[in-house]
């Protein structure tokens, strides 16, 4: 006899990972946008460190994290949110809001995560499709909330299609929301953004209510390893809510002394923005060169429909293609648009390689 499983089960699309884990070293990985530069050796040495006492659980109130987190944005610690990457905060975000009658909000393609949300909780769905250059329809996307909206989820940058909002545009559509729904800015790639200040929202969390900024330690700080991420909540009912429906250690000891390092070094986070934006130049000059245009992007990571005719057609072989040659990255289809890719930056070389064999493989 077959197990029987729940109705959410059924419903919970399966996340779409990228297989890297078995190759040779010197594949290219540019599939999951993730940094490709090590981790400071002082974060290192940070997690060294409290290593010899993990005998004992973590901190399970995260304490020195959410303290330095409060210090540098100015948000107090009671409205910070830690999780076991910012992956953790978002579900229990849907766990906490969403129920079946309930509906959430969100712009597709985006993040593959956001689906589970209402198929875990029985919520309704609703997506609203990008517009044609690849960003939120922020006015579709108003139009669509009801009374029994709980939850607006809206990504900027966005994953997969790296295009983001200006702040403006995002305080207009923010006033726009009834304020008992909860709108969950997702910026796990704010820092890559060169359109403003990343912080800049922060300021926003004073004039709504009903917002949370989701970040992470992923990204910029490139600590995906270890799961590391965290939400700045307008409203402490937030953070108690998604304390209360997850485990108690949520956040590892090492997870949490490496981002209290990571923190302090803000000079080679700066760096690596710079080195991100030269990645993100010669990308966008290569495939120009092949008679590509990349959406406008503010992440890590490049978007862009394949050339010719039939694209969704030429997408897996491409995909596979460039597997073959090493270089790994996602396909459209896996993300909500087949005939498109999305390319992670990778080191100078990495991105070079990426570009080499794309040509080749066009027959460029
Ligand atoms: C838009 C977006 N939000 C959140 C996350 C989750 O990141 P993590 O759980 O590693 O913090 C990702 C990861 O790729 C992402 O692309």
């Amino acid at each position: 006899m077959a197990l029987e499983f729940s109705e959410a089960v059924r419903r919970i699309p399966v996340y779409p990972a990228a297989s890297a884990y078995a190759l040779p070293e010197d594949v290219a990985l540019l599939a999951s946008n993730e940094s490709p530069e090590p981790p400071l050796p002082e974060v290192v040495e940070a997690v060294t460190r409290v290593l010899g006492g993990v005998n004992r659980y973590p901190d399970p109130t995260n304490a020195k994290l959410r303290r330095a987190l409060s210090d540098r944005f100015g948000v107090p610690p009671q409205r910070i949110a830690i999780g076991n990457g910012s992956c953790d905060v978002l579900l229990a975000a849907g766990q906490a809001l969403l129920e079946p009658g309930a509906e959430l909000v969100y712009a597709w393609p985006s993040f593959s995560v956001y689906p589970h949300l209402a198929a875990a909780s029985g919520a309704r769905a609703i997506e609203v499709a990008l517009n044609d250059r690849h960003e939120h329809d922020l006015d579709a996307m108003a139009t669509e909330i009801t009374a029994a909206t709980r939850l607006v989820l809206v990504c900027n940058p966005n994953n997969p299609t790296s295009t983001a909002l200006p702040l403006d545009a995002i305080t207009a559509f923010l006033e726009r929301v009834p304020r008992q729904v909860c709108v969950i800015l997702d910026e796990a790639y704010c820092e890559f953004s060169t359109l403003e200040d990343p912080d800049a929202t922060v300021d926003l969390l004073k004039r709504f209510g009903n917002l949370v900024l989701l970040r992470t330690f992923s990204k910029i700080y490139g600590l995906c390893g270890l799961r590391v991420g965290y939400a700045l909540a307008a409203d402490e009912a937030f953070v108690t809510a998604v304390n209360q429906v997850r485990q108690p250690f949520f956040c590892n000891a090492a997870a949490q002394a490496a981002a209290i390092e990571a923190l302090k070094h803000q000079d080679a986070v700066a760096s690596r923005v710079e080195r991100a934006v030269i990645a993100r130049v010669e990308l966008e000059d290569g495939l120009r060169e092949l008679g590509i245009e990349p959406a406008e992007s503010q992440a890590n990571f490049a978007w862009f429909d394949l050339p010719g005719d039939d694209p969704a057609d030429i997408e897996p072989e491409l995909v596979r293609g460039l597997a073959e040659r090493g270089v790994l990255v996602r396909s459209g289809s896996a993300l909500g648009r087949p005939g498109a890719l999305r390319v992670t930056y990778g080191t100078p070389a990495q991105n070079a390689r990426f570009l080499r064999e794309l040509r080749s493989l066009l027959g460029a």
